[in-house]
């Protein structure tokens, strides 16, 4: 791994060294001991027999061939920076992060001080959700309200197991609950104020809390930081509130920690289950987001009052190929979801809506009749269609007999498809406004067909581009540069089977001895594979007097580079590979056909050469050439006999 900002290759040996790599994944995926590794479910495709593998190096993924280690799982698993997985396992390891006074400018000094203050901040709310919210809901006695709090959840169906998973709390209506426990714990309180746990006070010294008489909800994001809180309004509350109506939701002040319209709440619960179905679900509120976890549905998430921006997409691309937007029925969720259509659109994402056929809210839906309509609710996610297909259905089907109706659907379908950055999706719809609804060509203006090339533009969806990938929503995949000319033919089953002989962890020397045994002096190790990009790699190998070390130590780094994933994955597979009695027998055999082959590529190259030598009269280079090939023909019809009558040795 190279040395990025301020993280140098020292710092992150010792990071590596400090954390178990079969630790961090058994955070998130099952695993179970096989052998000398751990298997489990892939995290990053729905993978439903455990091809995961991970072992102390690294990890790989015998589905969908994801590799790497503790740092990039960290990465891919959270969506985080390098830097922002590196502070998290660092954390998690406990060692100290590279000292900021190392950094050079003023600015990158001011940078890492800020990041530090940030890192702090989510500490301390991780510590008042834990050690006082969530305590006070779940045995708090310290007010009646924390009593009502207990009651008023039960009254809507929420489990304790929910309330643990989203670590839910409630504060009190006292003013100085919070103050008084961060003052005791000694936490530091200018954090606490700046980052809106507690305000000060104006009238009187001191602090006051900022949160109170309200359910809390933890803003957890993909990280497991806690970012800040959602607060509800305690129905006691609500109701002693009648000239200043309270607001009945509350969040967390913008900070450096939290940002509404980056945040979704649910996500840090939800982004397995995401990954799995690849597709992710958008309500409208916090008990949404809850109730549908609870009843199965855990690839829910929601805005925090807000509806999806630009951002809420990126994140939930590199989760999901599907976004499914299930708002309320109401005016305020009708114009929610139009808005999120038009501005996916124009990031040439489709985003898919359901047939929802109630008034209710999807929390309300399912405690309304928890068996039914849950099943109700499962099967219409799994007939969600594009919005922008069922709002032109929508908009035509309403406009059939009006005229002036007509014009204005059209006018609409028009500006949506304009706008819409994928010019495939887009001709296609085109081509059914006309086909289908009729729609006059002279309506579509620079959309109709002649004036094709409305603008060029790509089509791929710009939020489900990944980093340096070249997948198209598709997370699993990982680009990996292919010289030109390269894997057009697939690596043959003998090529793949002495590979991974070659790189079994810890057999190179028996390899070697055992290759040099049948191998012609002018044989190289290359030389025993058919494939160019097989020979290539293991040529390389060879060649660097560390390379084997390398391959031992660091197989990551081994295969970095212009490696194709079909050889990558091959020789993944041969490192997971175990020790198996008998396989000394195997090889032996591979090696022989493999040494024929060489032999056979050889003769090849010396017929070539005697060709040459003899067009140009060279008598002495031709006859020296001639008796190496009738003696390498020989060999080959020895091997042949043998290989025949079956005694190979
Ligand atoms: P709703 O008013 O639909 O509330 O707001 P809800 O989620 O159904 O809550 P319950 O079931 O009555 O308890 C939907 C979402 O809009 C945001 C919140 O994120 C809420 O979950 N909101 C709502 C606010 O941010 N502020 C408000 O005052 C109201
Ligand atoms: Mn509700």
């Amino acid at each position: 791994m190279k040395s990025k900002g301020r993280f140098n290759s020292e710092w992150i040996s010792s990071l590596k060294s400090a954390i178990s790599l079969v630790e961090i994944v058994g955070e998130n995926v099952e695993l179970r001991k096989t052998g000398n590794r751990f298997m489990g479910r892939c995290p990053f495709h729905g993978d439903r027999s455990p091809s995961f593998s991970v072992n102390p190096e690294f990890y790989y993924c015998f589905g969908c061939k994801e590799t790497g280690d503790a740092i990039s799982f960290q990465m891919k698993l959270h969506g985080l920076s390098f830097e922002e997985a590196c502070e998290d396992l660092a954390e998690k390891a406990k060692i100290p992060l590279p000292e900021g006074s190392s950094l050079t400018s003023e600015e990158e000094r001011a940078l890492y001080l800020k990041r530090q203050r940030v890192q702090k901040a989510a500490r301390l709310n991780y510590f008042a959700s834990l050690n006082y919210y969530h305590q006070n809901l779940v045995r708090g006695s310290g007010s009646p309200m924390f009593e009502e709090a207990r009651e008023y959840l039960k009254k809507r169906g929420i489990t304790s197991a929910t309330i643990e998973k989203f670590q839910v709390g409630v504060a009190g209506p006292g003013y100085e609950g919070l103050t008084r426990f961060l003052m005791d714990a000694k936490a530091p309180l200018d954090l606490a104020r700046d980052f809106g746990l507690i305000r000060a006070s104006q009238k009187q010294a001191g602090d006051y809390d900022f949160f109170r008489e309200r359910l809390l909800f933890p803003l957890i994001d993909l990280r497991g930081r806690v970012t800040g809180f959602g607060g509800r309004i305690m129905p006691s509350a609500d109701a002693r509130s009648q000239e200043v109506k309270l607001p009945k939701y509350l969040n967390s002040a913008e900070s450096e920690l939290f940002q509404k319209s980056k945040f979704l709440y649910g996500l840090y619960q939800a982004k397995l289950a995401i990954r799995e179905t690849e597709l992710a679900v958008v309500v409208e509120g916090y008990f949404d987001v809850i109730s549908l976890h609870q009843a199965g549905i855990e690839n829910a998430v929601a805005p925090c009052g807000t509806s999806l921006t630009e951002d809420h997409l990126k994140t939930l691309g590199r989760l999901a190929k599907k976004i499914i937007v299930f708002f309320d029925q109401d005016e305020a969720g009708i114009t929610a979801t139009q808005k999120s259509m038009e501005m996916a659109l124009r990031g040439g994402v489709l985003l898919y809506g359901i047939r929802f056929e109630s008034k209710l809210d999807p929390d309300e839906f399912l405690l309304e009749d928890p068996k039914g309509n849950l099943e109700k609710l499962k099967s219409w996610i799994e007939g969600a269609r594009p919005l922008l297909d069922s709002s032109i259905e929508r908009i035509f089907s309403e406009s059939e007999n009006d005229l002036e109706a007509r014009s204005q659907a059209i006018k609409t379908a028009v500006g949506w498809l304009k706008s819409f950055n994928d010019p495939v999706g887009r001709s296609v719809r085109v081509s059914q406004l006309v086909e289908r609804w009729r729609v006059p060509r002279e309506a579509l203006g620079a959309l109709a067909p002649e004036g094709a090339g409305a603008r060029p533009s790509s089509a791929q969806s710009k939020y489900q581009e990944r980093g340096g990938g070249q997948s198209v929503g598709n997370v699993r995949t990982r680009s990996i540069a292919v010289p030109s000319g390269m894997r057009r033919m697939p690596i043959s089953p003998a090529d793949r089977q002495l590979l991974q002989f070659f790189v079994k962890v810890n057999r190179y020397g028996k390899f070697f001895l055992l290759a040099r045994q049948e191998m012609h002096e002018k044989n190289t190790l290359s030389d025993l594979f058919d494939d160019t990009e097989v020979r290539q790699w293991v040529r390389g190998l060879v060649e660097d007097p560390a390379g084997i070390q390398r391959l031992t130590h660091a197989p990551e780094s081994a295969i970095q580079g212009e490696v194709s994933q079909e050889l990558r994955s091959v020789i993944m597979e041969g490192l997971l590979q175990e020790e198996v009695p008998g396989e000394e027998q195997v090889l032996g055999g591979l090696l022989k056909r493999a040494v024929f082959r060489a032999w056979v590529r050889f003769s090849h190259e010396l017929k070539a050469e005697m060709l040459a030598a003899d067009s140009r009269q060279d008598i002495e280079k031709f006859k020296e050439l001639s008796e190496q090939f009738l003696d390498l023909q020989r060999k080959l019809k020895e091997f042949e006999d043998s290989y025949v009558s079956g005694k190979t040795d």
